[in-house]
């Protein structure tokens, strides 16, 4: 806005015809571009089309007064700066005005010098949050550049990627759904750096963390004096999230009360803080995450339908790391990488035995799991090679080593080698017994009578 910035755009507001060509001259020869509009109606129609860099509005007009062409403005732009000018007799009106955000009034009659003061500084705020807007676009654009992809190659996986880069860029609430452990959090950050909100806060307030009383006044601030304590008014964490990302982490968790007052977020984009009576806007995006079915809920009673349906706008379900085996190394080498870089050492490898083992475990706690089993294993394998016997127990005793095992001892009967197979199969097929039943060449009825003996005996 090279040129706007030498010859700020003025719309000059007024239903005085002699008012309007004294302004446009006194504009012109102080290096402004008037652009005059004969009462409010005309200031509607320009403020339709190419936005000025300044209104000047008379407030007493027929019709469409000034707080009208104010209101427009806003609309169109909330930063747009507007200057009322206004007769004794309307000050009261204009100070209302002001309150609601005009950037200045002046009153009627003013000396030329008073109003070009005013103008020059409207410029000057404009010019400023321009040069704002454009910083911030700018760093969104380099956070998005460098926003690194959550690891993993799997097809489910990617497909899920795939999603949230597609919603990212919009301003859709979306809700993520999947196990503990499953990534919620970090494909809700990987959303937010890929946004134009990138530059602005990622808020994350998990929900099942704080009694009803705690989250409300969190998320939605309140006024001094609502409850014990509240010595004075706090501003809300949604209030705080202005421009950013909010990520309601562990949704399902709310109770009935809260999700009322979320709705009341989700429907109109609004708060009203705790103890207050007006509702205050809100500008930011909703991320919500759970672990739960929250279809599930809603039949029995403990979420509310109209809520899920304003969260599940877009749904994006995150699988299980046992549904993405093909994963489990690349997370493990990129974690041993991750450990690597931060201690300034070179990355261990995984033993073939180990890495088997990790490949085989269905991993319960997901890529948590897996990243603390990493982790664990750094401190306890001294040298390069992160050996089998630096995993966690049970990754291990569930793990194909049973063969190898039963090799220890001296002459294994058959029944044990027999049942060591079984239950390697078994979680090969990641405990599906049809499959390990075809696996082993047997009939599930006969799976399952070995299994309930072998169960039985373990
Ligand atoms: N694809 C991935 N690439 C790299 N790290 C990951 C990936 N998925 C998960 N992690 C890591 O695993 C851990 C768990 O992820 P996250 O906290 O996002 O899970 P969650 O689904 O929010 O779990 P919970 O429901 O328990 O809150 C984090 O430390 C995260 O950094
Ligand atoms: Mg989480």
């Amino acid at each position: 806005m090279s040129d706007t910035t030498v010859r700020p755009t003025v719309l000059v507001v007024d239903d005085e015809s002699g008012i309007l060509q004294t302004l446009e001259i006194l504009l012109r020869s102080e290096g402004f571009t008037p652009v005059c509009a004969h009462g409010g109606r005309a200031a509607l129609d320009v403020l339709a089309g190419a936005l000025p860099d300044i209104v000047l509005t008379d407030i007493r007009m027929p019709v469409v007064d000034g707080v009208q062409v104010l209101e427009a403005a806003r609309v169109r732009d909330p930063e747009l700066p507007v200057i009322l000018m206004t007769a004794q007799a309307s000050l009261q009106s204009a100070m209302q005005a002001v309150n609601a955000g005009a950037f200045y009034y002046i009153q009627k009659p003013f000396r030329n010098d008073e109003l070009l003061a005013i103008l020059r500084r409207a410029a000057e705020h404009r010019q400023l949050r321009t040069e704002n807007r454009h910083l911030k676009q700018e760093i969104a654009r380099q956070t998005r550049r460098s926003a690194e992809p959550p690891i993993g190659a799997n097809r489910g996986w990617q497909e899920v990627l795939r999603l949230a880069e597609a919603v990212a860029p919009t301003e859709s609430t979306v809700l993520l759904t999947g196990e503990s452990g499953t990534g919620k959090e970090v494909v809700a950050r990987y959303i937010h750096a890929l946004s134009d909100r990138a530059s602005s806060t990622f808020q994350t307030v998990n929900c099942g963390a704080l009694p009803e009383g705690l989250l409300e006044s969190e998320l939605f601030g309140h006024v001094k004096g609502s409850f014990t304590g509240a010595v004075k008014d706090a501003e809300g964490l949604f209030a705080a999230a202005a421009g950013g990302s909010f990520f309601l982490d562990e949704i399902g968790e709310t109770t009935p009360a809260t999700q009322v007052k979320l709705l009341r977020v989700l429907q109109h984009r609004e708060v009203i803080p705790v103890g207050a009576t007006e509702p205050r806007p809100i500008d930011t995006r909703i991320v919500a995450a759970t672990n739960r079915d929250l279809e599930a809920e809603i039949q029995q009673g403990r979420f509310r339908q109209d809520l899920f349906y304003r969260l599940n706008v877009i749904a994006i379900h995150l699988p299980p790391l046992r549904e993405r085996a093909d994963d489990i190394l690349l997370l493990a080498d990129h974690f041993l990488r991750r450990a690597a870089v931060q201690k300034g050492v070179a990355p261990k490898l995984l033993s073939d035995a180990a890495a088997e083992a990790m490949r085989a475990y269905a991993w319960p706690g997901n890529v948590r799991e897996l990243e603390n089993a990493i982790e664990r294993a750094m401190i306890l394998a001294p040298g390069p090679v992160v050996e089998a016997a630096a995993l966690p127990e049970r990754v291990l005793t569930r793990a194909p080593a049973p063969l190898a095992e039963e090799r220890t001892i001296r002459n294994p009967t058959l029944e044990l080698v027999e049942r060591a197979y079984i239950f390697w199969v078994l979680q090969q097929e990641q405990g599906n017994k049809t499959r390990a039943a075809e696996a082993l060449g047997i009939d599930p009825s006969t799976l399952h009578r070995k299994l309930a003996r072998y169960e039985g005996t373990k």
